[in-house]
């Protein structure tokens, strides 16, 4: 006992994991002086020159697609946008308080019992299993969002690409060229990002080769905290509470008193600008000044100065994502629901890298607890 407790207090803990590297990864690399790189490829060119499907490719593929794989993988996408009725069932069935997000985590489970493929182990399977869960995720988030306004279903058609088609499933429209190509972006800068809490969620899940569907339930609960993914919901409650840009200093400054995290700013890895910032910033301005809601914009443009001066820190992704969603006419609590069906692109490909790797994740703790209490039976106690 001695010689585990000397063992146990050897152990040198690294709180939140900061810097640790789990694993080995060719996905994304997420580099602290402000640059974000899928497979190798720069996501400054990338959000300029492809579409969010062949980011999807190349994430699960390794390798950008041909025309023809292209051509294939979108109406693969499309087709796969369809949902079981048991799940559309089941999505009418939940309380009107329950959040997208616990819906969405929920219906992700419920996906696994119709998955119509028999084989759950070889990279082919899962890599169907994928794009199954791709065009999926999207499709619970607009069901959701119909069912819940009273609104009909609109079904999948192929006259679409698949971010418009998300668009379109959401609000039953059509999205106009500048919607479409917001979405896309949004699409294409949400999909990948190293590491991050939910990811590696689905990566522990995995690792126990435990299936696809539930790594990714674990995902989406991960994502939900507003440390994570649930802060652009929490970005547009503030700037609710902030009427005008003379407040801006007043409120952040009362925040920072009360030692409260200002939401859609810092960041675990980036020391620099996060490198979506510049793209989301210039998308919410542009929509903003079509929907006349640059108030909106030039609050966010304050809100930046001030935090930046005071606290030396810079809006991360989710800062911009608020604003760009809100022109986008998607309410505030479908924001994460928005980044999950962008990142579960992500979380599948690093599902099937971590089956690769083929080793389980399980670290160790230092325990700090008390050793031989003795034993009280419990009418003595
Ligand atoms: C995402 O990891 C990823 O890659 C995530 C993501 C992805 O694409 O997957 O990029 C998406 O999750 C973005 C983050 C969304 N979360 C928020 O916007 C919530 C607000 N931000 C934070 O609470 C915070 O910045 C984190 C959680 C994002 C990062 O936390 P860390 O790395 O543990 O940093 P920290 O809390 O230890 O802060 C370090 C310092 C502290 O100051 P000092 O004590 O050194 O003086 O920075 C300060 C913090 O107080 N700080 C903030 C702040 N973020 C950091 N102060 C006020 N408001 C903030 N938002």
């Amino acid at each position: 006992m001695i010689q585990h407790m000397i063992n146990n207090h050897d152990k040198v803990v690294t709180r939140g994991l900061r810097d640790v590297a789990a694993a080995e990864t060719k996905i994304s690399f997420v580099d602290p002086l402000g640059t974000l790189y899928y497979l190798g490829y720069n996501i400054d060119a990338l959000v300029e020159h492809v579409c969010y499907e062949e980011v999807v490719y190349l994430i699960l593929y390794g390798k950008l697609p041909t025309k023809n794989e292209l051509d294939e993988l979108r109406s693969q996408l499309i087709s796969e946008m369809q949902l079981p009725e048991a799940i559309v069932n089941s999505i009418k069935s939940f309380p009107l308080t329950s959040h997208p997000m616990e819906v969405l985590r929920t219906e992700v489970s419920h996906l696994s019992m119709y998955d119509p493929d028999p084989d759950y182990t070889s990279e082919q399977a899962n890599r169907r299993r994928a794009i199954r869960l791709v065009a999926k995720v999207p499709t619970i988030v607009s069901t959701l969002h119909r069912l819940r306004t009273n609104q009909q279903l609109v079904a999948p058609s192929d006259e679409f690409g698949f971010p418009e088609h998300f668009l379109y499933l959401f609000r039953g429209k059509p999205a106009d060229s500048e919607e479409k190509e917001s979405i896309d972006r949004f699409m294409t800068l949400h999909a990948d990002h190293g590491f991050n809490a939910s990811t590696f969620a689905a990566r522990v899940t995995a690792s126990t080769n435990s299936d696809m569907y539930s790594a990714v339930t674990c995902a989406v609960g991960t994502l939900k905290g507003p440390l994570h993914g649930g802060a652009s919901e929490k970005v547009m409650y503030m700037l609710d509470d902030i009427n005008t840009e003379a407040e801006v200093e007043d409120y952040i400054q009362g925040m920072l008193d009360d030692q409260k995290k200002i939401m859609g700013f810092g960041h675990r890895v980036y020391r620099a600008e996060d490198p979506r910032t510049k793209h989301l910033r210039e998308i919410a301005e542009n929509l903003c000044h079509r929907t006349n809601t640059l108030n909106l914009y030039n609050l966010c443009i304050r809100i930046e100065n001030v935090v930046h001066e005071k606290k030396k820190i810079f809006p991360n992704v989710d800062f911009y994502a608020a604003v760009t969603l809100n022109a986008l006419g998607v309410p505030f609590e479908f924001f994460t629901p928005f980044f999950a069906s962008s990142r579960v692109s992500g979380w599948t490909a690093h599902v099937m890298e971590q089956y690769k790797d083929a080793v389980l994740l399980r670290p160790s703790s230092r325990y700090v607890g008390e050793y031989g209490r003795p034993f009280v039976p419990i009418e003595k106690r």
